[in-house]
């Protein structure tokens, strides 16, 4: 059973209630956007607002993030994923374009290896189908104890600098104000459980030239952490797909520039 405070629905799926956010046309095609890590439904408003008019839009919480419950099994890609699957089966979305960006976007590959009839277009947003390097994977522990040492408030600040492009980082002071509050918002415990998560995600780089869905994958220019090398090279992977790097954008490409990653989308769409 669906339920709803202010403009967020809840609903039961698995073990949690799962929050999120939808609008725009009941009976037309609908997008899902699953957001990255460790952020919330809200990066996305941009593009709920923009595609609202032609297309049902739905951005869910993933497990422990924003309104999302957290739960009590211990987070991987695969149970974000079943937790998707859950969520579309509980909302009766037989068939989704699926946009993900970065952690979305390695939730939006195992579900399209595992599901593909279930999806109609795919967009990889900043995002990578390799798994993490046992350099990756330390980094990644290590970030779980700086954070145990000095707090969440350091980590969301050397997080930004990650994020976001440099010229983002003075030019686009909301978002990045408003990424920085989605960071602190969240559980140290749905933190750690994730950065584990993370560091243990299998790679899906050998099954990208199985893909019979439409595809864009796009990226901002000045991403650092899923650098535009890796977009070119799942492009080159992935029968038929599209690619477009995005000027003017770091990791967070939606947000850093959204007239850019909204125009991009909207052709994808118009002529799949
Ligand atoms: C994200 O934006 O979801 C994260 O940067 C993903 C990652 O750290 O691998």
């Amino acid at each position: 059973m669906t339920q709803q405070k202010n403009n967020t629905s809840f609903i039961r799926i698995n073990d949690i209630e799962v929050a999120y956010t939808s609008a725009g046309l009941n009976d037309a095609e609908t997008i899902l956007f699953i957001h990255g890590f460790p952020l919330n439904k809200s990066m996305w408003i941009q593009q709920l607002e923009f595609f609202k008019r032609d297309f049902r839009v739905i951005a869910p919480d993933i497990r422990g993030h924003g309104e999302t419950d957290e739960g009590k099994k211990p987070y991987s890609i695969s149970l974000f994923a079943h937790d998707l699957i859950g969520f579309m089966d509980a909302l009766q979305l037989e068939k989704v374009i699926l946009c993900g960006l970065s952690m979305g976007g390695y939730i939006t590959l195992n579900v399209a290896h595992r599901y593909p009839d279930r999806f109609s277009a795919l967009i990889l947003t900043d995002t990578s189908c390799k798994s993490d390097t046992p350099e990756a994977r330390e980094k990644r522990m290590q970030t779980i104890m700086d954070i145990e040492q000095n707090g969440l408030e350091k980590y969301a600040d050397e997080s930004l600098k990650r994020l976001f492009a440099p010229d983002s980082l003075i030019y686009k002071t909301d978002e990045t104000e408003a990424v920085r509050k989605m960071i602190l918002s969240t559980t140290t415990t749905s933190i750690f459980s994730s950065l584990r998560a993370l560091a243990t995600r299998e790679e899906s780089c050998s099954k990208l030239s199985g893909i019979n869905i439409p595809t864009l994958v796009i990226t901002g220019q000045a991403d650092i952490i899923t650098p535009p090398e890796i977009a070119e090279w799942m492009h080159q992977q992935i029968p038929h797909s599209r690619i477009h790097i995005l000027e003017e954008a770091g990791h967070m490409s939606n947000m850093e520039n959204p007239e850019g990653f909204n125009e991009q989308l909207w052709m994808f769409l118009s002529t799949r």
